[in-house]
Parts: C-alpha cells; structure tokens; sequence
C-alpha cells in the first residue's frame, strides 16, 4: 500500500485531494499538512508543518513512513503579487526542500503542481501547445517555470520520480481558492447563491483555461498511478478543461439561479489573465497516460450550485 502526505490539505485541492486519496487508498493511507490548524475530518492524520521548516517536514515524512508526497502549499497569482520575494521563496524553496528529500530516498514519488501561468504575453494564446514561448509575467509564473525546470533536472540527474499537471483555473465549492486570477469563476457561483449578483473583476469577454475539480483530482490521481515509463514529460503536462468567459459562466448561472446579474469593476488581475492563454492543447497528456476531460461548463455549474446549497444547509 502507498502512503501519502499531502501538503497543503487546508487548500482549494488541498480539500479534494485528500478526499479522494482517502477513497482510493483508505482513511489509514492518507496523512494531511497545513501551516495552519486543520480543517479536515478529525480522523484524518494531520501534522502542521511550514513546508519552509525542513527538519519537521523530513520527521514527520520518516515518523509517517510517506511514500509519496503532494506538494500543495503555495502563493498564487494575484497574491504573490502583493508579496513577489515571500511567494518566490515559498514556492521555490518548499519544491526543492521536497526534491531533495526524495533525492535522499526519503521519499519515493512526488506530485507538484505546476500551472498555465508559466505562459506569458508572448504564448501563442490559443490551443497552445506544450512546448511553446515562455516568458511569464508573473512572480507566480516565474516559480512555477523555474520549478518546473528544477523537476526536470532532479529526474534527469538524480532519477527523482516527480511528476506533475499545468493546472488551468479550478472550480470548486468545498474549500475557497486562495488568491489566484481565476477565482471569480469559484466566487461568482458564492455571491449567486448569497446575493443573487456578483461583481466580476475581470472583463466579460476574458477567456481562461479552466477545469471542474473532480477532472484536476482524476488527472492528478491518474498520473501519480501511471506507471513511470510512460510519463515522458518531467517538467510538467498541459492539460485541458474548458474555456470560458465571465460572460458565458454568468449565462450558466443565471439558468441556476433566477434573477442572477453581474456586473464588472476590472482591477490589476485582468493584466494577470491577458497573459495567459484562453485555451490549451493537451494532446501529449492524453497521449502518454491516457488524461481526458470530463466535465463541460453546465454540468460544472450545476455541481457548483447543487454542492453550495447542499453545505449551506449543512451548517444551518
Ligand atoms: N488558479 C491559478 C491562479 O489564478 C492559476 O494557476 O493563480
């Protein structure tokens, strides 16, 4: 049996992630960390570690006796912005903190995200393919590229088995995004339910890859189980979803929720988005480990909104 540690389970996929390990592997399986306390089901292991404090992550990996660790923690887009040298050390010294624990044989396999914001203004923007002009714009994309640069090499030169998914925008309801461009399209489903409108900070005709979250879990689960001689890509995979605009996911919640109206007050992040691309070519992942893309833009709309209401009671 395989041993996880997930780092980061507070988090948007944090939450989901360590769901859906506890499914496939068991309850016993799965051990949760956060720098914060834990908002997990109580019968989950958890550790809170800073992913910066090597000694107590490498005790606690050799205490649980880990396997395979998911590196969640890190600083976003629009928030490493705000703080460009804090998110550059969190996201680059926390990847290599784990690199080198698994170059240690410590641990045997890593998953570390990476994300569409290693494009930039110069990316051909549409379908854009997985190996293309990268000149990121943000200190967000600027780690992400770099890290992706560090995986490659640690399995190049030290045969670390590493591996990892250029997330687009995630969409879900059970845990908030944490300061990321593509927040609006988890939000607006928020301030529908609560408010009935909802003010988007994006233009309406911004178009951003995109992805359901049960899809991002599947594709991260899929490609950890993938047997190692068919994940050709070491720096980090394209992988498609679906590609909207705050016009079109506005239309889709206004089928959900009666009266629904957005309106729009751009602010720095539509900078952010229009160096991103709109849509993505992923056909190297569906080549090598078999990843399609399941939900469409209604089914995921009505998910968000059916789940949303659904912890709304819960906690009434
Ligand atoms: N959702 C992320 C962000 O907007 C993209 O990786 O920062």
């Amino acid at each position: 049996m395989v041993k996880s540690l997930v780092i980061g389970a507070n988090g948007q996929i944090g939450t989901d992630l360590v769901e859906g390990l506890v499914d496939i592997y068991g309850i016993e399986n799965v051990v949760a960390s956060d720098i914060r306390e834990s908002k997990l089901p109580v019968d989950i292991a958890f550790e809170q570690i800073d992913v910066l404090d090597t000694d107590a992550l490498k005790k606690a990996i050799v205490a649980h006796d880990i396997d395979e660790v998911y590196l969640l923690a890190a600083l976003l887009s629009a928030t490493g912005e705000k703080k460009p040298l804090f998110a550059w050390e969190l996201n680059m010294q926390g990847l290599l903190n784990i690199l080198e624990l698994a170059k240690e044989g410590v641990i045997k396999k890593i998953f570390w995200p990476s994300s569409i914001a290693v494009f930039g203004p110069t990316t051909p923007r549409e379908h854009t393919p997985q190996v293309t002009i990268m000149e990121p714009s943000t200190v967000y994309g600027i780690s992400k590229l770099a890290g992706e640069r560090w995986c490659e090499y640690y399995h190049n030169k030290y045969g670390v088995d590493v591996r990892s998914i250029r997330y687009p925008g995630l969409i879900s309801y059970k845990a908030e995004p944490g300061g990321g461009t593509t927040d609006y399209a988890v939000d607006i489903f928020h301030k529908a339910i609560k408010e009935g409108k909802y003010t988007c900070y994006l233009k309406e005709d911004t178009y951003l890859p995109m992805m359901y979250m049960d899809d991002a879990i599947h594709a991260t689960i899929s490609l950890m189980q993938s047997p190692s001689s068919s994940i050709k890509v070491r720096s980090s995979y394209n992988v498609s979803g679906i590609s909207f605009s705050p016009a079109e996911i506005a239309a889709e919640v206004a089928k959900l929720v009666p009266d629904f109206i957005i309106d729009y007050e751009i602010d720095f992040r539509q900078s952010i988005a229009d160096s991103w691309p709109k849509s993505i070519d992923d056909d190297i992942a569906k080549d090598q480990w078999g990843w399609s893309n399941k939900t469409d833009l209604a089914t995921m709309s009505k998910k968000m909104i059916e789940g949303l209401r659904e912890l709304k009671q819960e906690h009434h």
